[in-house]
């Protein structure tokens, strides 16, 4: 089966068998397949966070689970549900069409709603883990399905519970969001004041976040049907005060923001432009031009070829700045 549509980098490989899961009923059923229970099993929803090194000797669930609604509304909140294989973006127009507001900065973020909490998304001023409020999941240990809430996900920078301790252990089926009625437009991310002020717009409305969000993404970051990636290729490293003033004091223009520990969490992005990655290639894959965090597929690259070009990045990096850069999407 080629996987070749199902990741967001566009590498040609196959899986020995898959299937959809179109509803719960289909996960139980999948579950209890006698013939496929002792292969290796992947999960995969948009495929946007993934890099495929080979083929899959196993079987690939492919998450098609539809359906959203607004499950309730108090004087102070709405909460929405969406089904795990619902495209992200559109869940977000969708909940922005209904009247409720909060989601809007992360537009056009790849992706299902399923696979939103496990890197607890973020974007622009703003992380899920905010208005997070559950999600249900198929405990695939023992096939009971299980509500988790905020403090059971353990979210943090683009991790959560999914990540670490609970790795593989559950298929996300549906994910609630709280969204309060009393709302503030979150302007404060750099690139999004830049691009409103640009725009005139003074005080802008949800939907004016939403489309000026898109649009600095789409100025920036390649779109996955055009030219095949997995964005940010590398989460933005953490360092102490006391390395930070050292580095600051060789490179006074390092883009940095300040943690509420006094750590601070640096652009990466500034880390591999600045020794010179941009535009440059291994094989079919390469370094954005426009964003030296985002990896490519310029055509015919393998996921060997662009980890051995993130290889290269992470130990220039490190010889150069004594940081280490930790790799995002999940490597199969
Ligand atoms: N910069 C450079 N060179 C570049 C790109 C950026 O020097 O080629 C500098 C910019 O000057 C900017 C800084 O790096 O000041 C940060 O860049 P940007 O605003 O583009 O954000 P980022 O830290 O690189 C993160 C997320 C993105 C998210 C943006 C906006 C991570 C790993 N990535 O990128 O997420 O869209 O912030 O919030 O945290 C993704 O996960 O796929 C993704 C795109």
């Amino acid at each position: 089966y080629s996987l070749l549509t199902h990741n967001t980098f566009g590498f040609d490989v196959r899986a020995r068998f898959a299937r959809t899961i179109e509803d719960e009923r289909d996960v139980a059923d999948a579950f209890h397949d006698t013939r496929t229970a002792s292969m290796p099993r992947l999960v995969l929803g948009g495929g946007s966070n993934v890099v495929l090194t080979r083929d899959f000797p196993g079987v690939v669930w492919l998450v098609g689970l539809r359906g959203r609604c607004i499950l309730s509304e108090t004087t102070d909140a709405w909460l929405v549900e969406a089904a795990a294989g619902e495209n992200w973006h559109d869940f977000v127009a969708w909940c922005l069409d209904e009247g409720c507001r909060g989601l809007e900065n992360l537009a056009l973020i790849p992706g299902t709603v399923g696979a939103a909490p496990i890197q607890n998304i973020g974007a622009y001023g703003l992380e899920i883990a905010e208005y997070f409020d559950s999600l249900r999941a198929f405990d695939l240990s023992n096939g009971v399905i299980v509500e988790l809430d905020c403090a059971d996900c353990a979210f943090g920078y683009r991790d959560s519970v999914f990540k670490r301790l609970a790795r593989d252990r559950y298929l996300i089926l549906s994910v609630r969001f709280r969204l309060p009625k009393a709302w503030r437009a979150r302007t404060a991310y750099a690139d999004l004041a830049r691009e409103l002020v640009a725009r005139g717009v003074a005080e802008p409305s949800a939907h004016d976040i939403f489309a000026t969000v898109a649009a600095v993404r789409r100025a920036k970051l390649p779109d996955p049907a055009a030219l095949g990636n997995a964005g940010s290729f590398f989460k933005n490293p953490v360092v102490g005060a006391a390395q930070y003033a050292e580095l600051i004091a060789v490179e006074p223009e390092l883009v940095a923001y300040e943690q509420p520990d006094g750590s601070r969490k640096l652009a990466a992005a500034w880390l591999i432009d600045r020794c010179g990655w941009k535009g440059r290639c291994h094989a079919g894959a390469a370094v954005h031009d426009r964003q030296a965090l985002v990896l490519v597929n310029r055509g015919g690259a393998t996921g060997a070829d662009v980890l051995a070009l993130s290889q290269a990045i992470r130990d220039d990096v490190l010889a150069r700045y004594g940081v280490e850069l930790e790799p995002e999407p999940l490597v199969v």
